[in-house]
């Protein structure tokens, strides 16, 4: 069996060593380049591709593969939105992707941005910086006097859910598909305008399907307590930004982290330091201080990063052997 690997960084190859050293029987090479139709050719002669990046997995990226041979592909993250499903079935591609690599990682990082925006960390960082060690007027506020709206409760939407309970939180949660151990636990409400309604601090962790887009909006926003805190470790598609911002300088949004950005294709995982940033809005909402802004690295742990790369290998082999593995997208 032979496995072409895209895109892979220098932190993902001990985990792709390992993953060879346990299956001496496969050959994985690999690359540093990203998928696009250019650079499918190098997976001719392979049995299946390995890939994670933000790039769209176009119709066009997809010919080309087809072309070369190519018709299984493991992701080795969580979301695919950037696939182009019809023309994926039209060229009978089996996919997988890696639905759970680590939902602690993801649901860690929103509690851990949650607590810095509840307790104005990074106002307090920047005064300790300019020597200023008094108190006030940086008042903090306890987990335990909030309502948590929880949008979404799969997999990290539940451990996010059980940190928020450990800090002693009301939680609450919304979500179309509902999980047995919450519903039983009463903690569902019917609609999002009664999360909307209830919740001191909204967090998400839903995928960025269509119909998922900006759900938060100039109307949910105004369904919202005033002085809400929103915190987003999902997709950027799931916000409108703008309503976002507007939300932030009128005050109804008191405090807001975002992990993910509509636009950040081209802005996140790059080093712009002594440049400036090419996005106006980026650079508007890091220089606030009740605004945290992390460039899509919730995810990103050593744990998580193992896991993805070898659920991923795992699923490319189970393809390239005749069987469905486990984390086949269905579609
Ligand atoms: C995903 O797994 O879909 C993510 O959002 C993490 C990705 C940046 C590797």
């Amino acid at each position: 069996a032979k496995i072409f690997a895209y895109g892979i960084r220098d932190d993902e190859q001990p985990a792709l060593n390992a993953w060879r050293e346990a299956n001496p029987g496969v050959t994985v090479e690999f690359t540093d380049q990203l998928l696009t139709p250019e650079t499918a050719k190098l997976a001719a002669g392979f049995d299946a591709v390995n890939v994670y990046q933000q790039l769209d997995y176009t119709r066009e990226t997809l010919a080309a593969l087809h072309e070369a041979g190519i018709t299984k592909m493991s992701l080795r993250n969580v979301g695919t939105d950037n696939i182009d499903f019809d023309a994926a079935r039209e060229f009978g591609f089996q996919i997988s992707n890696v639905p759970v690599y680590s939902p602690n990682a993801i649901a860690e990082h929103s509690m851990i941005q949650m607590s810095r925006l509840l307790r104005r960390t990074k106002e307090l960082d920047a005064k300790i910086a300019k020597h200023d060690l008094r108190w006030a007027p940086t008042i903090g506020r306890e987990m335990r006097m909030q309502t948590i709206g929880i949008i979404g409760t799969g997999h990290i939407g539940r451990v996010a859910m059980k940190i928020a309970q450990g800090f002693g939180a009301k939680v609450i949660a919304y979500d179309l598909y509902k999980n047995a151990e919450i519903e039983a636990a009463g903690l569902y409400v019917d609609t999002l305008d009664e999360l909307f309604a209830q919740a001191d601090v909204i967090s998400l962790y839903v995928p960025g399907v269509p119909a998922n887009h900006h759900l938060i909006n100039a109307d949910s926003i105004a369904k919202m307590k005033d002085g809400v805190v929103i915190v987003n470790v999902s997709r950027g598609n799931l916000m409108d930004i703008d309503a976002v911002i507007a939300g932030l300088d009128s005050g109804k949004i008191a405090d807001f982290s975002m992990d993910v950005y509509e636009e950040e294709v081209g802005l996140f995982n790059i080093d712009w330091s002594g440049k400036t940033f090419p996005d106006d809005k980026i650079a508007d909402l890091i220089s606030r201080e009740n605004v945290l802004v992390t460039p899509h690295t919730a995810f990103y742990t050593t744990k998580a990063v193992e896991e993805m790369v070898s659920q991923s290998l795992s699923a490319d082999l189970a393809f390239i052997n005749g069987e469905v593995p486990s984390i086949a997208v269905e579609y």
